[in-house]
């Protein structure tokens, strides 16, 4: 019933020119799975990606967004801006902004907030570090921040699409299990589930954190993951396809 989802979180990789190549590379791929893919070029790449994607059915997600409407933010970019470009999703929360750039669970809260409001469907992402998970206390971590980060959503649950990335998996080439995985996501559903009920059937929530063309088959046979959130192996099309067509 949970469409699956593939997508590309390209990070501060591409200039505009390779934004555009990659994507008429990725225009010519064949989709098998039948997933709903997703790319997230930096935001300066955004409308050469929107001009580039007219007429595919690939959609295109940002990998930030502030939460105020305007104002005195230097360097930020509002939901208005986005929602202008024809940009649909919209990453909240990656670990790397959590570790580089301050970001809390309320500042996830408030930015998630916002793009809802704006008609943004926010990917979520949450994610225990390697610390957290030697000390066995993941599901507690990533329950927490999932319900922080859903405060006030109400609703629009429906539009929220929640990213499961181990800190420790991404960008090293290890993975969670597969069984792992899908076991943690399993609790995050739970969480859902306490404060939205029926509706956390609805929602997706995908793997990130070294998925690649290889492993994602396995992935993706797990009955609680439904996509994946994809960082090294979506910047090359021949690559990018193989988890595209993780079937
Ligand atoms: P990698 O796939 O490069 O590990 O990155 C995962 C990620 O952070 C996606 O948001």
């Amino acid at each position: 019933m949970r469409t699956p989802m593939i997508a590309g979180n390209w990070k501060m990789n591409k200039t505009p020119a390779e934004t555009k190549a990659l994507i008429e590379d990725l225009k010519k791929i064949e989709n098998r799975s039948g997933a709903e893919v997703v790319v997230c070029p930096m935001t300066v790449c955004l409308s050469t990606a929107a001009e580039a994607l007219k007429g595919s059915e690939i959609h295109l997600g940002a990998q930030n967004v502030h939460f105020a409407d305007k104002g005195a933010y230097t360097g930020e970019c509002n939901a208005a801006s986005l929602k202008e470009l024809g940009v649909e999703y919209v990453i909240i929360g990656h670990s790397e902004r959590r570790q580089y750039f301050a970001e809390t669970d309320v500042t996830v809260n408030q930015r998630t907030l916002k793009a809802l409001e704006a008609g943004l469907k926010p990917i979520v992402c949450v994610g225990e570090s390697l610390e957290q998970k030697q000390q066995g206390i993941t599901n507690e971590v990533v329950c927490l921040q999932t319900k922080v980060a859903l405060l006030n959503v109400g609703e629009k649950i429906d539009d929220v699409v929640i990213a499961y990335e181990p800190v420790w998996a991404i960008g090293t080439g290890l993975t969670a299990t597969p069984e792992d995985a899908n076991a943690t996501i399993g609790a995050i559903r739970g969480a859902i589930r306490e404060v939205f009920g029926e509706a956390a059937d609805r929602v997706r929530i995908l793997y990130g954190g070294s998925m690649n063309d290889k492993n994602a088959h396995d992935l993706m046979a797990q009955p609680e993951i439904d996509g994946g959130l994809i960082g090294g192996a979506s910047l090359a099309a021949e690559k990018f396809s193989g988890v595209i067509n993780f079937n």
